[in-house]
């Protein structure tokens, strides 16, 4: 088999939702386990649209309203709205730093957002009574988007551009554990693959095109780095920034961020995905609740006594969770959150706030 067949084949293979990760994590009815950046979950899902332009989804075509029709009684009152997602995207978690939303319709990075990933209950239901939440089978972003497409595709290919070309999907393979996606418009070849880069916020793309004209980027309204062209392989390092205003948490900005507080700890609860293992209601996640936590007696894996949670033992949590980890949950499930002191000293404070009386 030729590598473009296998790459269609790659391509046809993941259109059911499969983790390209290890057999050590797997996918749950309820929501993660998350990624990590060395193997990312891929997610082949609807998607939500968080409100992108017609420009940048200008090879989607529009829904339209249908009459309803019944096969007794032909058409009947009322209407059949089209659901409103992005059909063709594939998402990729590269754990709490970056999540990317890809779309195999404008072969282009739509999205990028940081804290959790999706939200799976309105696809494929409660994970107790297989229930979904509404008819819309539209997963939710969970955390805070960092990126969002505007502008037309930001892979200018000059010399071919006679007339609009639409770009068509390949397939995607995957390179040390991340996805490299590969389309083509027309006579161009465009191989791109995507990561988290090491700034925070930022996201690097290493292409690699086949082009019969230069090829020039620009990324509308965010800063970018790019390399040198070498033979059609360049990287362009996009630094992403939190959205204000649209989908995701961001928009819902009430606390202030001067010093630490209980609103911010809420915000940050969801924002960066401890929402994802963690109940504020009691049940068991994939860590434990929040709830009753602070100032109770944890049982440590290894540890004959048992260590109080208090301030210093949760900051240490959020920071290493490795250096003590919880009696029956696995090591190391738990990423590292390397953020400021006051991110954490807020998330511990909302902590408190769940503490028993
Ligand atoms: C991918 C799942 C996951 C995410 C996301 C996650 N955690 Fe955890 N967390 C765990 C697991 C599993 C444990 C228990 C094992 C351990 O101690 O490492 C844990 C333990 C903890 C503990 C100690 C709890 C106890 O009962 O003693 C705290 C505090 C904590 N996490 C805070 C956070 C905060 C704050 C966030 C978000 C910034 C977060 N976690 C995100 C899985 C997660």
């Amino acid at each position: 088999m030729n590598s473009r067949n296998l790459l269609f084949l790659l391509g046809l293979l993941s259109l059911v939702a499969f983790p390209v990760a290890g057999e050590d994590r797997f996918i749950t009815l309820s929501n993660l386990p998350m990624g990590t950046r060395e193997k990312p979950l891929v997610l082949r899902t609807y998607f939500p649209d968080p409100g992108l332009t017609r420009e940048v989804l200008s090879n989607h075509d529009l829904g339209y309203r249908a009459r309803k029709y019944s096969p007794g009684k032909g058409d009947v009152d009322g209407f059949v709205d089209p659901i409103l997602g992005i059909p063709g995207a594939i998402g990729v978690n590269f754990g709490p730093d970056l999540s990317i939303c890809w779309d195999a319709t404008e072969c282009r990075l739509l999205y990028a957002w940081r804290g959790g990933f999706l939200d799976m209950t309105n696809y494929w239901g409660e994970p107790e009574s297989g229930r979904r939440k509404g008819f819309g089978y539209i997963p939710e972003l969970v955390g805070e988007l960092i990126f969002v497409a505007k502008g037309s595709h930001p892979l200018g290919i000059f010399d071919q551009y006679t007339e609009i070309l639409a770009p068509e999907f390949k397939g995607y393979r995957v390179i040390d554990g991340v996805p490299e996606f590969h389309y083509t418009v027309g006579e161009a070849d465009v191989r791109v693959k995507i990561e988290p880069g090491t700034e925070p916020m930022s996201i690097v793309k290493h292409y690699t095109v086949k082009a019969p004209g230069e090829v020039g980027y620009y990324e509308t309204g965010y800063k970018i780095k790019k390399t040198d062209d070498k033979d059609g392989t360049f990287s362009v390092t996009i630094q992403g920034k939190p959205v204000v205003g649209m989908g995701g948490a961001a928009e819902e900005q009430e606390y202030s961020t001067e010093k630490p507080n209980v609103e911010w700890g809420a915000a940050l609860y969801t924002n960066l995905g401890c929402l994802a293992c963690h109940s504020t209601d009691g049940t068991r996640g994939h860590g434990p609740t929040f709830a009753g936590l602070y100032g109770e007696e944890v049982p440590i894996t290894g540890m004959d006594e048992k260590v109080i949670a208090d301030d210093a033992y949760i900051e240490e949590s959020i920071v290493n969770p490795t250096a003590k980890v919880v009696e029956s949950y696995p090591p190391g499930y738990m990423p590292p959150y390397p953020i400021g002191k006051k991110e954490i000293k807020s998330l511990t404070m909302f902590i408190k706030t769940l503490a028993n009386e």
